[in-house]
């Protein structure tokens, strides 16, 4: 399961027609993957989507997909940006939600400096009923230089992303470093692509292959299909027998 792409052609800057859509959902589906979210970004800079036109759209790529006979599911969702989830209604938050559900928000990190207000953002998306995953925090330099500030978001109840590629990019990548830690902490809950086309990044196969920690697979199997179904997630498979501990999320 695919819990982040830009999948929905057109809308952002993921597969910009719909052949290059099918394309991406081919690989995909090639790689194993069964059921992706489609998760266009919604901010301010993407004015032109409708939130309301989501159904729709996913509706005209599922049957373009049916018909070419490419064995993928898709739905619908979201990459939500903070500041811009505070100024919508609930009604347009559970639009864009994992199918339209109303219960899990795929909320985007934002990129750059870490305003001290980001708590107090997911803190309030969070009291109008909505977990949270939060989409590729490894990626950004406040959370590689402070990853406690990361791990106290995580405790208070946020779930993780890990975006493919980073888990993929080896021992020199920060981004890399802090993902395997938060694999190793229990600190991260889903691995998605964040695909925007074909090539552009690693698959989940790839990164689970790149893990040698169980949870891993959890991350792309029974995690996902918990967050899609609005469930708790399931216990997740135990580390394996403690040897040197490779990665943590502590300096020093
Ligand atoms: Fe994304």
């Amino acid at each position: 399961m695919d819990l982040h792409a830009h999948l929905l052609p057109g809308i952002d800057d993921g597969a910009p027609d719909e052949a290059a859509a099918v394309a991406l959902a081919e690989h995909a589906a090639a790689t194993g993957v069964r059921t992706m979210v489609a998760t266009p970004h919604l901010r301010h800079d993407y004015p032109d989507l409708d939130p309301a036109e989501l159904p729709g759209r996913v509706a005209a790529l599922q049957a373009a997909l049916q018909a070419r006979g490419v064995p993928l599911e898709v739905l619908v969702g979201g990459e939500v940006d903070a500041v811009w989830a505070q100024h919508q209604t609930d009604e347009t938050l559970r639009a864009v939600s994992y199918g339209g559900r109303g219960t899990d928000l795929l909320v985007e990190t934002p990129y750059g400096e870490l305003p001290m207000v980001l708590e107090e953002l997911l803190f309030r998306i969070r009291t109008r009923g909505f977990r949270i995953l939060l989409a590729h925090p490894e990626r950004n330099p406040t959370f590689q230089r402070d990853p406690e500030r990361l791990g106290r978001i995580v405790d208070s109840g946020v779930l993780v992303q890990l975006t493919g590629a980073s888990v993929t990019a080896g021992r020199r990548s920060r981004a890399c470093a802090l993902a395997h830690a938060l694999i190793a902490e229990g600190r991260a809950h889903v691995i998605a692509s964040d695909a925007h086309n074909v090539g552009g990044r690693a698959g989940l196969a790839e990164a689970v292959a790149a893990s040698d920690h169980p949870r891993a697979r959890w991350m792309v199997t029974d995690a996902p299909a918990a967050i899609l179904a609005g469930e708790a997630l399931p216990p997740a498979p135990a580390a394996p027998a403690p040897t040197r501990r490779r990665w943590s999320l502590r300096r020093g």
